[in-house]
């Protein structure tokens, strides 16, 4: 029997198998702000064809299923937090400094015969300040809040982790929209014949960019947030009985 079916949510089948995000991202379904939905919803929405994809990530659970990452459903919620600050802050703390002044570089370059890339500039610098902005008050608002609440235990603790996640998914979304307005005016990271190794290497940086936040996002909305509201529910049931 198959391990994934199409009425699961898309975000779900990311958080028990991280790899099918890769077929996720071949077909563009959105699997981190769009992650809460059926799959057969985005199937039906983008008139893809619903065997070829499910066939696609069951045969490549057949594969991984026995070299897979970490549970982030079940590990520590200390080594989780530890994982997104690591690996995705850190990646784009130090990245998008390099392809905000390659965006700039390409523009001056190459702005004249494509204009498109006026609009790569100030997408890319909108997203980049949207995200310094929303990196610092997961750093300093909801992740020290989760930390305090693994030692005290206490619910005023977890409440605070819980408070600004609205907010934060709201950012999300904004993020990936302009991500998404990125891919449109750039034809989906088109490169065009006349150009130079540095718009090559920029379009390259910013497709990497999309597919680590994209993972970022699908990590927080999908499986830390709900893991927050959880304890948060079972606590309350706790305090009520
Ligand atoms: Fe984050
Ligand atoms: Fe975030």
């Amino acid at each position: 029997m198959s391990k994934f079916n199409s009425q699961q949510n898309i975000g779900d089948i990311v958080a028990e198998f991280p790899k099918a995000g890769e077929v996720f991202k071949e077909y563009k379904i959105d699997f981190c702000c769009g992650g809460n939905r059926p799959l057969s919803d985005a199937i039906e929405k983008q008139n893809l064809n619903e065997t070829e994809v499910l066939d696609k990530v069951n045969k490549l659970y057949e594969t991984f299923a026995n070299t897979m990452d970490t549970n982030w459903r079940e590990a520590n919620l200390d080594e989780f937090v530890d994982h997104i600050v690591n690996k995705h802050h850190g990646y784009l703390w130090k990245e998008m400094p390099e392809i905000g002044q390659l965006t700039t570089l390409i523009l001056k370059v190459h702005g004249l015969h494509h204009p498109e890339l006026s609009k790569v500039h100030k997408l890319f610098h909108t997203v980049k300040m949207d995200l310094e902005g929303h990196l610092t008050k997961e750093e300093t608002l909801q992740y020290p809040a989760i930390r305090k609440f693994i030692e005290s235990k206490s619910k005023e603790d977890l409440d605070e982790a819980v408070r600004i996640i609205k907010e934060l998914e709201d950012e999300h979304t904004e993020a990936g929209n302009i991500l998404k307005d990125l891919r449109a005016v750039t034809n989906d990271y088109e490169i065009p014949e006349d150009v130079c190794g540095t718009f090559v290497n920029t379009y390259q940086k910013l497709q990497e960019m999309e597919s680590d936040l994209f993972e970022h996002i699908h990590l927080e909305n999908n499986i830390l947030f709900p893991r927050l509201f959880a304890l948060q529910e079972s606590m309350s049931y706790k305090t009520s009985n």
